[in-house]
């Protein structure tokens, strides 16, 4: 099919709710997209990032492959040795990360779906009711994440959302300090916000913000959705702070491009009773066969050390570019923002019609999420066509 038959029919049956570039990706291979007219991009957006070890690894579709001709789907109230083994693989990681001495795992089919888990829970667990996020923080779009997202365009138009949740300015220990109160039950915060304008958190925040929470009894939920599996340089982004949150959720690239959500907290808090959660396709055999397989890549191929790497130069590079155009560059690892004088789309736009597909963090700042298995000499081009179009 064409683009043009593709957009028409597309556009005739979806939701409306997506905005959408006019071109259609038809194929993908490592850190490479294809449009329907053979046009070639470098992914400088790890698919909306969830495409960290790349797109169709080989041993992520072999992976994948063989699972789907055993069993892709189970009945949730079966145990599964695939899941079985995913989860210790899985506990390994985050208790080693977080510093925890044990964890349980509840597995869902995206970010927002995680972070609903991880409120249920809050407030089981508490007794609690109230939530505090922060501004410019982005947590899902369902009605329960959608409460903590902080962006009113999202939330507005679906309000009445859920009740006491408070926004307080990020990096600003004071204001969360007047927020916490004995209703408390969690808050949620990103390492560094993603969609908010890559804005990383300070190490002195964190660590204030895990007493202040132990203090006053609020569970600290950090939403590693974007900045998770190796993103920022590390595992986890908590590690750059030595955080040990009591709630992490997982999203994007721990599915290996398959449809994956992990909310996971430390043993000693409790879990919920049989019937109070769940998921008809959460932690299907076949995911996590694909998420067994990211496991192993990232292991493998030191993904968290090559993002650090590489992240290091590429915002250097960047920093050190003479441009009127540029404001600021901000990055943790391979998650970098470049924060714009003016308007990003039409950078997105000429950047996109040069070969790069790169992505917006709200009105004016470029953003690049590229697959961690990405090349110096890809990102050299990618730096090249950035002052093709800044110039
Ligand atoms: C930090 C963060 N949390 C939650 C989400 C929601 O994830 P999903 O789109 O898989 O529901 C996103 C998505 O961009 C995100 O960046």
């Amino acid at each position: 099919m064409n683009y043009q038959d593709i957009f028409e029919l597309e556009s005739k049956y979806n939701s409306g709710g997506v905005g959408r570039r006019p071109v259609a990706i038809v194929r993908a291979k490592g850190t490479r997209l294809w449009d329907s007219e053979g046009n070639e991009y470098i992914d400088c957006a790890a698919a909306q990032g969830w495409a960290n070890v790349g797109h169709s690894h080989p041993v992520v579709t072999a992976a994948i492959q063989a699972q789907a001709e055993s069993l892709v789907a189970s009945q949730e109230s079966s145990y599964n040795d695939v899941r079985a083994r995913w989860m210790q693989e899985l506990a390994q990681v985050l208790n080693t990360s977080l510093n925890w001495s044990g964890c349980h795992i509840h597995p869902s089919n995206s970010g927002t779906e995680a972070n609903e888990a991880a409120l249920k829970l809050a407030r089981l667990l508490t007794g609690r009711t109230g939530l505090v996020a922060t501004r410019r923080g982005f947590h899902g779009r369902t009605m329960g994440a959608l409460s903590l997202t902080w962006n009113k365009k999202y939330r507005q138009p679906f309000e009445p959302l859920v009740p006491e949740v408070t926004h307080v300015p990020f990096n600003n220990i004071e204001a969360m300090t007047e927020a916490i109160g004995d209703e408390t039950a969690a808050v949620i915060v990103e390492i560094v916000q993603g969609e908010g304008g890559v804005h990383p958190g300070s190490t002195d925040y964190f660590r204030s913000l895990r007493e202040l929470c132990t203090e006053r009894g609020a569970l600290l939920i950090i939403d590693e959705i974007q900045t998770g599996v190796g993103r920022t340089g590390r595992w986890l982004a908590c590690e750059y702070h030595q955080l040990s949150p009591d709630i992490v959720t997982l999203g994007k690239s721990i599915g290996g491009g398959l449809p994956l959500g992990v909310t996971a907290w430390r043993t000693e808090l409790g879990r919920f009773k049989p019937g109070l959660h769940g998921s008809t396709f959460g932690g299907n055999p076949l995911v996590c066969a694909a998420s067994r397989a990211v496991l192993q890549v990232m292991s493998a191929e030191r993904l968290p050390a090559r993002a650090a790497e590489l992240g290091e130069w590429l915002t250097s590079e960047l920093q050190a570019r003479p441009s009127d155009q540029i404001r600021e560059v901000r990055s943790l690892g391979l998650m970098i923002g470049v924060e714009l004088r003016g308007k990003v789309t039409p950078i997105l736009e000429q950047l996109m019609n040069q070969g790069v597909w790169a992505l917006p963090a709200g009105l004016n700042v470029l953003r690049l999420l590229p697959p961690l298995v990405i090349e110096k000499g890809d990102l050299e081009q990618v730096i090249k066509t950035i002052d093709n179009v800044l110039t």
